[in-house]
């Protein structure tokens, strides 16, 4: 058996790219994929329009929807709120139209790399604190007979990119390095607005590492609005394709 996830992320309802978000709308109603998860900054500015906009678009796809939240997901404006319930409004959205994925092939176990405030600029860069790493670890050592693969989901990706230098990802070597060894079959992240697939070494371990671009108008580096296709069988047998789609952004 197989199942059959498409992988979104980093749509930032806001500034979302309409007709990206409609090439995925008739891939959904077309394919029915088992589920669609996305990896993060789903809004913006996280503003409450923003998080409407997301729910309704999520709920018209009809099928089983996976989140996690982004660095764009904290209230931008309110700081109050940011300071004191920062995914207050992620968790509305994930209880209106969130959940988790059952599947007899793959489990999707989510690693938080998202924080409220943090030491340094920019803000929007990653941070996996050891408590976040703690609650993944503990999930994926119960996942360690179990023969469905095992996919980690997390906004950031663990690493930067190969050969640029220093990690934006604070924690995230050390991230990559215990995930490797607890024996996920691959991570899969959002963040850069640039896809990759690809095994990546670090600490004498080797894991799969999967990224997507956006489907939002942020552009970055030529890459145009993407998701994949990811199928998933048992024993760790993933297989990922990438779709572009047409953006809505006029060429200059
Ligand atoms: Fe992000």
């Amino acid at each position: 058996m197989t199942t059959r996830l498409f992988h979104l992320s980093d749509v930032h309802f806001g500034v979302e790219d309409r007709a990206a978000l409609e090439a995925v709308e008739r891939a959904v109603a077309q394919e029915k994929p088992d589920a669609v998860l996305c990896t993060g900054d789903l809004t913006q500015r996280a503003k409450h329009s923003e998080y409407e906009a997301a729910a309704k678009w999520f709920e018209s796809l009809g099928v089983p929807v996976v989140l996690d939240p982004g660095n764009h997901d904290m209230p931008y404006y309110n700081l109050w709120e940011r300071f004191s319930d920062p995914y207050k409004r992620y968790r509305r959205l994930n209880g209106r139209v969130g959940g988790a994925l059952v599947s007899d092939d793959v489990v999707l176990v989510p690693l938080k790399t998202t924080v409220r405030a943090q030491p340094r600029l920019p803000w929007s860069d990653g941070i996996i604190t050891r408590s976040a790493l703690g609650e993944t670890l503990d999930r994926l050592a119960r996942l360690r007979e179990d023969p469905r693969s095992v996919i980690v989901t997390a906004h950031h990706p663990l690493l930067g990119a190969e050969g640029k230098g220093k990690n934006p990802t604070i924690g995230g070597a050390r991230a990559f390095e215990a995930i490797a060894a607890a024996g996920a079959d691959a991570v899969i992240s959002g963040h850069i607005h640039v896809p990759f697939d690809g095994v990546r070494e670090f600490g004498g371990l080797s894991l799969r590492t999967i990224g997507t671009g956006t489907l939002s108008t942020r552009l970055r580096h030529g890459a145009p609005p993407s998701y994949r296709v990811i199928t998933c069988e048992r024993g760790g047998k993933i297989a990922s394709e990438l779709r572009e789609v047409a953006t809505s952004i006029a060429p200059a």
